[in-house]
């Protein structure tokens, strides 16, 4: 029996596909490049030995994915096929909508039909919005988010959690995942975003691969220690890892589950900056600008309930997460292209 992991030639998703292969699942992985490199499946053969077997196929096209269920014998899914860029959401409400929404749909239907109803489903804190109390308990009111990227997270909670409902069959585990960075420490598969990067990590690693010039920081007048933002990093292993715990929930027959996969500490922006600089000794500019649309001051996990029932905590720090990051842009400057 194999484990269907949609998006598996993305960050997370390559990540996730090393720690099951090592945990000795059968893989199959589907994703349509969209953003993402088939290369970094190859570099997942060079890190455990094992082939992937990969099918390039949009989750929209049903009969792509129906091909697909009926050549392998698929037992579980863990869906991290989705479009992520929070600010392209607000231009693409869309094609948001459309992609992780109807694809999600699409792809949960097939499931029914060839009777596989066991899927991890990749969320985010975004869906506490501004939460209600940090550390943020599973318990946290799901709150508004800010942009068409976090609704269809919020969405996808709800559809997901109506069907388990309407046919207990389904097991369902909820995953929402904190701020992932880092790499795998061979440094062979890492982040690899398109254009100026987003997000904080890659940023920082691009100014210190000398492609960016500085770091901007988005607001220092925020109600924290130093006035930045403070979020909850967790690196990618040791979130791959966590899939691989959730599986065994499935294989409990759990219903419906929900978990935070965060490390329960926050980092400012600057508190990032110093660890960076310190693990790998490479000095970052920066410039304070004005605060992003959107963001909130501060976000981080109760990881507790992980721990209690999945048997999974996080194990790397804050420095492992910078070495790792660094490793893997200063080995691959331009990710996965030559
Ligand atoms: P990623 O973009 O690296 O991976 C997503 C993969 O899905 C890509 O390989 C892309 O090509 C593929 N994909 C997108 N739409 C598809 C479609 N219609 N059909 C087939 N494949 C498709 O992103 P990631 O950081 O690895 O994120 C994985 C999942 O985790 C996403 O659902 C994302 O929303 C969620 N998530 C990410 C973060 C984060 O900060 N990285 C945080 C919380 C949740
Ligand atoms: C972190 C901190 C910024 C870039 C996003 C999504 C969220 C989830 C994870 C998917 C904030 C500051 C950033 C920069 C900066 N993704 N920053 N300069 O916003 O917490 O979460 O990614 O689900 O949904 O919203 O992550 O890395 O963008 O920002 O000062 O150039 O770094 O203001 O305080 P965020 P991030």
């Amino acid at each position: 029996m194999a484990i269907l992991v949609t998006g598996g030639a993305g960050f997370i998703g390559s990540h996730t596909v090393v720690e099951l292969q090592n945990a000795g699942y059968e893989v199959v992985v589907v994703d349509n490049l969209c953003n993402s490199s088939e290369k970094s499946l190859e570099r997942v053969k060079q890190i455990t030995g094992k082939p992937v077997k990969f099918y390039k196929a949009d989750i929209l096209d049903r009969e792509a994915l129906n091909k697909i269920f009926e050549q392998e014998s698929i037992d579980s899914c863990i869906h991290f096929a989705g479009l992520k860029a929070v600010g392209e959401s607000v231009q693409k409400p869309w094609e948001y909508y459309e992609n992780n929404i109807s694809g999600t749909l699409t792809l949960v239907d097939v499931m029914r039909k060839h009777n596989v109803k066991n899927i991890i489903f990749s969320s985010s804190a975004t869906v506490y919005g501004d939460p209600a109390f940090v550390p943020i308990t599973e318990e946290c009111p799901k709150g508004q988010c800010t942009n068409p990227y976090g609704w269809t997270k919020s969405m996808l909670e709800q559809i997901l959690s109506d069907i388990q409902k309407a046919d207990q069959e389904w097991n369902v585990v909820l995953l929402r995942y904190f701020n992932p960075i880092g790499a795998h420490q061979s440094g062979l598969i890492g982040e690899n975003p398109n254009g100026i990067p987003n997000n904080l990590m890659p940023y920082i690693t691009q100014v210190a691969v000398g492609k960016l010039k500085e770091l901007g920081v988005f607001g220092n007048d925020y109600d924290t220690p130093d006035g930045t933002g403070v979020r909850d990093y967790i690196h990618v292993v040791d979130l791959a890892k966590g899939h691989v715990k959730a599986l065994k929930k499935l294989e409990d027959h759990s219903g419906l589950s929900i978990y935070n996969l965060g490390t329960g500490k926050g980092y400012s922006v600057l508190d990032i900056v110093k660890n960076f600089e310190e693990a790998t000794g490479v000095k970052i500019p920066y410039a304070i600008k004005p605060r992003r649309a959107g963001d909130i001051a501060t976000c981080y996990a109760s990881a507790e309930k992980a721990e209690k029932e999945l048997g999974w905590k996080a194990e790397y720090d804050i420095k492992d997460m910078c070495r790792d990051s660094w490793n893997w842009q200063s080995k691959n400057p331009n990710g996965y292209e030559e």
